[in-house]
C-alpha cells in the first residue's frame, strides 16, 4: 500500500525512490504495449490468403479483411456460388443466411477472413445431385415462394432448424424463421414447409 506523504518515516529519498520505481514499471510497460502492437495480428488493408471450409472443401482465396463471406463466396470463387442473396447487406433481412457450425449466420455480416476454420455451408449443398433436399421439395409442394429471392435463406434457416430439432413446433419454427423476411409476404406457407417437409424430390 502505498505511504502517505505526512506518515512518519516519509522522506524525499524514498519518495524519489517510489516515483522512480513508478517510472521504470511505466516505462516498461509502454515498452511492452509497444512490443504487443508489433506483434499483433495485423491483417490488411491489401489482399490476405485465407482458407474457408465451405460445403466440405478447403476454398483457398486471396481477400482482403473488409471481404464479407457472402461477398467472396459470391463473387471470388469458382465457381461463384450466388445462391445467398445480397439484399440489405446489413443483417436485417436473411437472405445471405448460411450455416456455419450448425447455426445459422447472416453471411453478409460476417468477415471471409473470420469465418476461417468453421464449418460452412450454403444453399448449393443441400441438393443431392438431382434430388432436392425435403426442405426443398416442401417449399416447392406448399408453393412457399412467389419471387423466390427470400427462398435460399429461409430454406437455410429451416434446415438449420431440422437438422437441431426434427420435430419442432409451431413456435420453434416461429423462432427460427424470425431473422428472415419475404417482401412477397409467403409466411404461412413457408412455416407450413418447414413444419412438413417432404421425403425429397427430383429437380428439373
Ligand atoms: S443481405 Fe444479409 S441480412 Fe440482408
Ligand atoms: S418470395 Fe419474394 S421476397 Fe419472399
Amino acid at each position: 500500500m502505498p505511504r502517505r506523504k505526512d506518515e512518519p518515516g516519509f522522506s524525499r529519498r524514498s519518495f524519489l525512490k517510489t516515483v522512480g520505481a513508478g517510472g521504470v514499471a511505466a516505462g516498461v510497460l509502454s515498452q511492452t504495449s509497444n512490443v504487443d502492437a508489433q506483434a499483433a495480428n495485423v491483417h490488411g488493408p491489401g489482399a490476405v490468403p485465407i482458407s474457408l471450409n465451405v460445403n466440405g472443401q478447403m476454398v483457398r482465396l486471396q481477400v482482403e479483411p473488409r471481404v464479407t463471406l457472402l461477398d467472396a463466396l459470391r463473387t471470388r470463387v469458382t465457381p461463384p456460388l450466388t445462391g445467398a442473396k445480397r439484399v440489405c447487406d446489413r443483417g436485417a433481412c436473411g437472405a445471405c443466411t448460411m450455416i456455419a457450425d450448425g447455426k445459422t449466420i447472416y453471411a453478409c455480416s460476417t468477415l471471409a477472413i473470420e469465418a476461417q476454420g468453421r464449418r460452412i455451408r450454403t444453399v448449393e449443398s443441400f441438393t443431392q445431385g438431382t434430388v432436392l433436399h425435403p426442405v426443398q421439395q416442401a417449399f416447392c409442394d406448399k408453393d412457399g415462394l412467389m419471387c423466390g429471392f427470400c427462398t435460399p435463406g429461409f430454406v437455410t434457416s429451416a434446415v438449420a432448424l431440422l437438422e437441431r430439432t426434427p420435430k419442432p413446433t409451431v413456435e420453434q419454427a416461429r423462432r427460427a424463421l424470425d431473422g428472415n423476411i419475404c417482401r412477397c409476404g409467403t409466411y404461412v406457407r413457408v412455416l407450413e414447409a418447414t413444419l412438413n417437409p417432404g421425403t425429397g424430390g427430383t429437380r428439373g
